[in-house]
Formats: structure tokens, sequence, C-alpha cells
């Protein structure tokens, strides 16, 4: 693996959900294959779990981890090309990411989208500027449209949690205040499909993803009748995708209750986290032992282990 930036990156996705337990069932059995390299983590935006998740992932292969919030203790970075810096933009990712390439062996970089700028978004100016100008493999921390490590973790814990070859697995939209990204639900369907389960998405109407996406999915407004025989809920909010980033509802009949859990096969609760309580699902489902949250976040360094393995191990 040369670079893990999209959940198309992923070559046998069984394969790599094998590493992935493998890696679990003993976290430092490969502690050389990380000597004396470095992994850098750029952050252009906030982050609990990615952040710590992939320094204890770096940290159990012997791998230096050196992390900067770009955002605020970085030179302000220009993306355009042939633009003349005479604003606020201090250098360039010409020179900052071979530069960073100097001190790294692969670098991981969470940037989100701008949700005014589709097209910009949409090109993952910031990530693949990283790719094409760095000389080390890049991942991504989170991206404007895709979350792909998040999208592993999710895998492995439905591997781990399924009791049928093919568990019937609902995305669901739920409320929330803000405007967020489509780069979890993008990430997350796209590995339903890879896994070949029986992806259910809902939401209320205006809030399609990008069709190119969820092609060959079923879709419903009908969130009680997606909930039937489900045996996994993943919950997660996202803006409009047509009317890029607007909130379009904050209909809490969409919130997920214990009274919508009782609609399905006694399925699972997930979410990427963070979230919010309440708003998203209550605090009964959330504190319920149906939620497998926790787990889903632990899951999240055996995610980034396997990733970083595989990339170790090509560059060998
Ligand atoms: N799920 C996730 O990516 O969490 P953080 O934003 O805290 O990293």
């Amino acid at each position: 693996m040369k670079k893990f930036t999209t959940v198309d990156d992923i070559n046998d996705l069984d394969e790599l959900i094998l590493t992935a337990k493998k890696i679990k069932s003993d976290p430092f059995g490969s502690p050389e294959l990380g000597k004396n390299k470095v992994l850098g983590l750029l952050f252009f935006n906030p982050s609990l779990r990615t952040r710590l998740s992939t320094q204890k992932a770096s940290l159990n292969l012997g791998m230096d981890c050196i992390v900067m919030n770009l955002n605020t203790e970085g030179w302000s970075l220009e993306f355009e090309d042939r633009t003349v810096m005479d604003g606020n933009k201090a250098e360039h990712i010409k020179e900052a990411a071979q530069v960073i390439s100097q001190y790294c062996d692969i670098v991981g970089v969470r940037s989100f989208p701008t949700l005014t700028d589709k097209e910009k978004d949409e090109a993952e100016q910031v990530i693949n500027s990283f790719v094409k100008y760095s000389s080390i493999p890049v991942i991504s921390l989170e991206g404007a449209t895709e979350h792909p490590l998040q999208a592993v973790a999710d895998a492995l814990t439905i591997q781990e949690y399924k009791t049928k070859r093919k568990p019937k697995v609902v995305l669901t939209w739920a409320p929330h205040p803000k405007a967020l990204p489509h780069a979890v639900p993008n990430s997350f369907a796209k590995i339903m499909k890879l896994s070949k389960y029986d992806l259910v998405i809902a939401h209320p109407k205006g809030y399609e993803l990008n069709p190119e996406i969820t092609k060959g999915t079923t879709i419903t407004d009908n969130q009680d009748e997606a909930f039937k025989n489900a045996d996994f809920i993943y919950a997660k909010n996202w803006s409009s995708y047509n009317d890029y980033g607007k909130i379009l509802s904050n209909d809490t009949n969409w919130t997920i209750t214990k009274e919508k859990m009782a609609l399905t096969n006694n399925a699972k609760f997930m979410h990427c986290l963070p979230v919010r309580r309440n708003m998203i699902v209550s605090d009964e489902v959330l504190d319920s032992e149906d939620s497998i949250v926790i787990p889903q976040a632990n899951n999240r360094t055996f995610a980034v282990q396997a990733i970083l393995t595989k990339i170790l191990e090509n560059g060998k």
C-alpha cells in the first residue's frame, strides 16, 4: 500500500480486516517494523480518537510519532498554483510537503471540507496536494469527502459483532445543530458495499448523499421501515449534498430512541463519535448494552495499525 486517502485504496478488504484482527490479538507483535521511522500527523481540525489512536498504533509498531496542529501552530499554507502570495498565506504546499517528507516516513493529514465550495471539497485539494508534492506515503486522518480509517474500524467492528454472514446494516441520518461533512457516511457506504452486507440508507428528503457513492444501495425516507429486521444501526448526521452544506431539517423524530431500536432485530448501535446526546441518540440507547460505540472507537487503533503495517511492509 503506497497511500491511504480513500476506501478505494483498499486492495483486499477481507485480508485487511484479518490483519487488523491479528494485530488486535497481538498489538505489540511487530515492535521492529517502525523502528527508526517517523510518522507525522498534521491537523487542520480538532480530533480526539484519530489523533490518539494513530499515535498509539505508531507506538505499538515502534515508530516515533510527531504531531502538529497546522491551523494554529504552522504557517498559513497556500494551495493554489501560480498565485501572487501577497495575502495572509505565508508558505506554499509545494515547499511544505517536500520539507515534511524529509522529516517523516509517513504523513497523516486531517482537513475537513469548506461545505461552501463543493468543487474544491470534491477535489480534496488539501490531501491531494500533500499526495502530489510529498515523496512519502500519505494517509487521510479525515478529508473533505472521506474518513477511510473510520470506515476500516467500522468494518472490523461489524465483523466482530455480526451473527450472520450478511447482516442488515442501516446508515441513518439523525439531527444535529451544526452543518456536518459527508466524509463518514461516504466512507461507511463504500466499505459496506465492499463488505457485501445488506446496506440501507435512511434520511429525510433533501439529504441524498453523492449518488456516485450510494449507487445500487437501498435508500428510504422512512426510518421506521428501514429499522425493521436491522442488525446494526449506524447513526450519523450530515448536511445536504445537493443544497451543498445546508441544514434542511432538525427533525428530532429522527433521533435514535429506545422505541426506534425496538423495531430492529436487537440491533447494535454504532456511531463514529463524538456524538451529541439526545440529539443524535437518546441517553437510554447510548448507555444500553446494545451500544457498541466504545469498542468501535477502540478498533480505531487496530484499523490504523493495519494500514501503517501495510505501508511499512511495502517500503521494506
Ligand atoms: N471519529 C473520529 O474521527 O473522532 P475524532 O474526530 O475525535 O478524531
